[in-house]
């Protein structure tokens, strides 16, 4: 693997709400040709190779422990680079979801940092809208992910200079122009999807062919994974988002992990 020629630098924490504008300009730019040499790279090994060489400082990795993240943790432990592995505890998952960290830290060995939401914050949450208010209306079923996903992220990402996910283009139509990286001025990050062109055929023989431990619930009809009470099975020929938030409209099925308001508007 030849050492990458871009470099991208960010600054600046990227956990509290300060305004990173005065960054994006570079960060655009270096972010968009890390994107094309992506692009150009075959495997996703090569891909998080270079997203190593090219990003100075901490690059971090959220993951649910759905199947895309699987794939993204195997391919993290074959590069032997650093990486920094952490998953959001919602206090929500699925029993299957915390056998599948168990599996995977056993596998792997990878440190994985647990992060879990402010305790104050949740029993303030639970006072006002009760232990199931997220049911009440769209408004609550975003302040509980707020709460449970976005503030943790936030707290999981201060500091960092890239930021990994699963995210694939095949998901979902919000999801049809992920790139491979790009400038998070949110985060004051470069967010990096090294899987965003993969179909979920290719996800899936990479993770066979490597005999990938995953989450039991796929088999059973839970393409995508999510908190329990608000993820169901699918029916056959159903979207394979449409077991998360099933209730409400498909514009607006996203946590707040990945359509963040710019750091002015965001709220707690
Ligand atoms: S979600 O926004 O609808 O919940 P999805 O389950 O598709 O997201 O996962 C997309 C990406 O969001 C994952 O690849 C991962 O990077 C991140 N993500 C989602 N849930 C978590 C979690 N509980 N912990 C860490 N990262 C997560
Ligand atoms: Fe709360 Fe449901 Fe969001 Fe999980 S997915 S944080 S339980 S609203």
């Amino acid at each position: 693997m030849t050492q990458s020629s871009v470099q991208v630098r960010a600054g600046g924490s990227a956990g509290a709400p300060t305004d990173h504008s005065a960054l994006a300009d570079g960060g655009d730019a270096r972010a968009a040709r890390l994107d094309a040499e992506l692009a150009a790279l075959d495997t996703i090994e090569a891909r998080l190779i270079a997203i190593s060489d090219a990003i100075p400082g901490r690059i971090a990795f959220s993951t649910s422990l759905g199947i895309e993240d699987q794939a993204v943790l195997h391919a993290i432990a074959a590069t032997g680079r650093a990486f920094d592995v952490f998953t959001l505890d919602t206090g929500r998952h699925f029993p299957e979801t915390l056998e599948t960290l168990e599996a995977s830290v056993l596998r792997y060995k990878p440190a994985v940092r647990v992060v879990f939401p402010e305790a104050s914050d949740v029993e303030a949450l639970v006072a006002r809208d009760g232990i199931m208010g997220f049911r009440q209306s769209i408004e609550a079923r975003r302040a509980c992910c707020h709460v449970r996903k976005v503030l943790p992220l936030n707290k999981a990402l201060a500091g960092a200079a890239g930021w990994i996910t699963g995210l694939r283009r095949d998901q979902s139509e919000g999801r049809s122009h992920v790139p491979f990286a790009a400038w998070d001025a949110a985060q004051g990050l470069v967010k990096l999807n090294p899987i965003a062109d993969w179909s979920l055929e290719t996800l899936e023989a990479y993770i066979a062919a490597n005999r990938v431990p995953i989450n039991s619930l796929h088999a059973r009809g839970f393409p995508s994974i999510g908190c329990q009470p608000c993820t169901r099975a699918i029916r056959p020929g159903e979207d394979i988002r449409a077991g998360r938030w099933w209730w409400e409209n498909e514009d607006g099925k996203e946590c707040g992990l990945h359509n963040r308001p710019k750091p002015k508007e965001a709220h707690v």
